[in-house]
């Protein structure tokens, strides 16, 4: 069946967050799913916005919670550290819906929460944080893949960091002809509740 557009109204605040709840985590398993990719923004320390594509690993829908991966190498990392206020974006066309998030990030390196997720990741993914070089380098030419690593190799574990993200507001926009619907659904209340806003 083809997706379509959330009828919010239909809905209420507490089943539109399950619904969407229930999407993000079916995105976190599947590379195919519109929401697998979203967009991380943060504040560079001159106070410059930087956003980047990352991909969406985990989701803990009660613990608001969303957790992605990166090398801690990586600029982005020492940022967060310092500036932990990050927005996370997602637009899902077949879905016709907006996902925005303002979310506080901690990094996770060399801890069991690192240990946890490294042991879950694949051999193809943990071939990106065993390269030489960290992300940003200025390189003379462009580099070669890194080799896929046997199971059970740790050798990118060292470059491996989880960024936690954690929320208490998520804004959910579903675009259909008949008007739009654009809500600000407080997950952290019980019930969960929503505020409508113009679109
Ligand atoms: C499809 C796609 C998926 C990506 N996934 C990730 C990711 O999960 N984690 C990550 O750190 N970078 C990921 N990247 C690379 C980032 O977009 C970015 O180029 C890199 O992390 C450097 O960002 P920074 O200089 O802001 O630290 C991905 C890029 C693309 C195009």
């Amino acid at each position: 069946m083809a997706a379509s557009a959330p009828d919010l109204a239909a809905m209420g605040a507490a089943m539109a967050w399950s619904w969407l709840a229930g999407e993000l985590t079916a995105a976190a398993g599947s590379a195919r799913h519109g929401l697998h990719l979203l967009t991380l923004a943060s504040v560079d320390d001159d106070g410059t916005p930087a956003a980047r594509t990352v991909v969406l690993r985990r989701v803990d829908a009660s613990g608001r919670e969303i957790r992605l991966h990166s090398d801690v190498r990586s600029p982005k990392v020492a940022t967060i550290r310092r500036r932990p206020a990050v927005a996370l974006h997602w637009y899902e066309p077949d879905l016709r819906i907006q996902v925005r998030i303002a979310a506080t990030a901690t990094v996770h390196h060399g801890d069991s929460v690192a240990a946890e997720s490294w042991a879950a990741t694949q051999a193809m993914s943990r071939a990106s944080y065993t390269t030489h070089h960290a992300p940003g380098t200025l390189l003379d030419s462009f580099p070669e893949a890194p080799a896929k690593p046997a199971d059970g190799d740790d050798a990118g574990l060292d470059h491996f960091a989880v960024i936690s993200c954690r929320f208490d507001t998520v804004e959910l926009l579903s675009l259909h002809a008949s008007g739009h619907q654009r809500v600000h659904i407080h997950v952290d209340r019980t019930p969960v509740t929503w505020d409508v806003l113009a679109p």
